[in-house]
């Protein structure tokens, strides 16, 4: 086994730099509003891979089912030595893939690219020992900004994967880039594996993102321990109600949290004071939830073409494999 190897292009200061700005931006604006990448510290790490095992949270196990199906297909429409993945988190689905590579005999590396340091620890010591035949490069980078930095092809194709629904978490300008990003970081060929949620029942998406024991919530509200543990901040985190509707003209989940009171809030490593009204809400999280035309067009708009889609009995879920044209 070789030792996996970690890259890091978010530095400490880098992060607090990016936290700073994000918060100076979002909470002068009228909602206040957060990006969701601030969620995943390690706790936010641990609590996401809890909901993903909750009842009510249909995509994970919607979409692992799509890769125990598609896998071999995946694996075979190109002979694949690199498997890069954006936001890999745990990289628990991502055996299915790697099982279905290897098994092909041209995977050699296997590149997750995380925001959160400790879950991606995690995942490639796990990874490095279960394929000990495979190198494991990590990065602890921001798929926002970062994809140029990506290794290079090694001779042979790489397919760069992106699951769990994430793309729903980037705005529509964020997601016009990111896939344009993606497609410049590839050469013609080389593949993209994009796992989306589809827009279904409100009954189903909502109880998602509200789930009875609270672990939603207590994720939501981890962003605002973030805030106090990086910014010095005291927000009174039992302070604020966790939201979660579904915005039927924007196609998405948002998550809100709302305050109970009204309260001020000292954030002084940004030097700001922050006032919230009784019953105010900030936005901490878009989930949009897409049409799979639509989605097919935005990717071949990008630059994406020879399309392949799976999608599950209950029409939830979307794993699209495209090649770069
Ligand atoms: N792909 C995994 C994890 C999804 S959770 C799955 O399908 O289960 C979203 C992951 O993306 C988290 O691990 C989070 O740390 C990471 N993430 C969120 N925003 C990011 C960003 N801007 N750049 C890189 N990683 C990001
Ligand atoms: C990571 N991302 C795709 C999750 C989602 O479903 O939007 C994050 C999440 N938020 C609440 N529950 C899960």
């Amino acid at each position: 086994m070789t030792a996996p190897v970690l890259e890091v292009h978010l530095s400490d200061s880098d992060a607090a730099d990016a936290l700073q700005h994000d918060v100076r931006v979002g909470l002068s604006a009228d909602p206040k509003w957060l990006p969701p990448k601030w969620f995943y510290d390690a706790r936010g790490s641990e609590l996401f891979e809890e909901i993903t095992t909750l009842p009510e949270y249909y995509p994970t196990r919607t979409e692992r089912e799509l890769l125990r199906r598609s896998a071999e297909q995946i694996a075979a429409r190109a002979a694949v030595d690199t498997l890069v993945e954006l936001g890999s988190g745990s990289s628990e689905k991502t055996r299915l893939l790697l099982d279905a590579l290897a098994a092909t005999g041209s995977l050699q590396r296997y590149v997750p690219l995380d925001v959160s340091e400790s879950a991606l620890r995690g995942a490639m010591a796990a990874v490095a020992r279960e394929y000990p035949a495979l190198a494991v490069h990590g990065v602890v980078g921001d798929f926002t900004e970062h994809l140029e930095l990506l290794p290079p092809s090694q001779g042979g194709r790489r397919l760069v994967a992106f699951l769990g629904g994430t793309i729903g978490n980037l705005l529509p300008v964020e997601r016009a880039r990111f896939f344009a990003a993606v497609r410049a970081a590839l050469d013609p060929g080389e593949l993209m594996l994009l796992g989306a949620g589809l827009v279904t029942d409100p009954a189903v998406m909502v109880p998602a993102y509200d789930d009875a024991a609270g672990v939603t919530a207590e994720f939501n509200r981890n962003v605002l321990w973030v805030l106090n543990r990086e910014l010095e901040g005291d927000f009174d985190v039992d302070a604020f109600d966790h939201v979660a509707v579904w915005n039927a003209p924007h196609g998405r989940i948002e998550m809100w949290l709302r305050a109970r009171h009204a309260m001020t809030v000292r954030l002084p490593a940004v030097g700001m004071t922050v006032h919230y009204a009784d019953g105010e809400q900030m936005r901490t999280e878009i989930s949009v939830k897409f049409l799979r035309t639509e989605l097919e067009a935005e990717l071949a708009d990008a630059g994406f073409a020879d399309q392949t889609c799976w999608t599950d009995c209950n029409d939830r879920f979307a794993l699209v494999l495209a090649e770069a044209a």
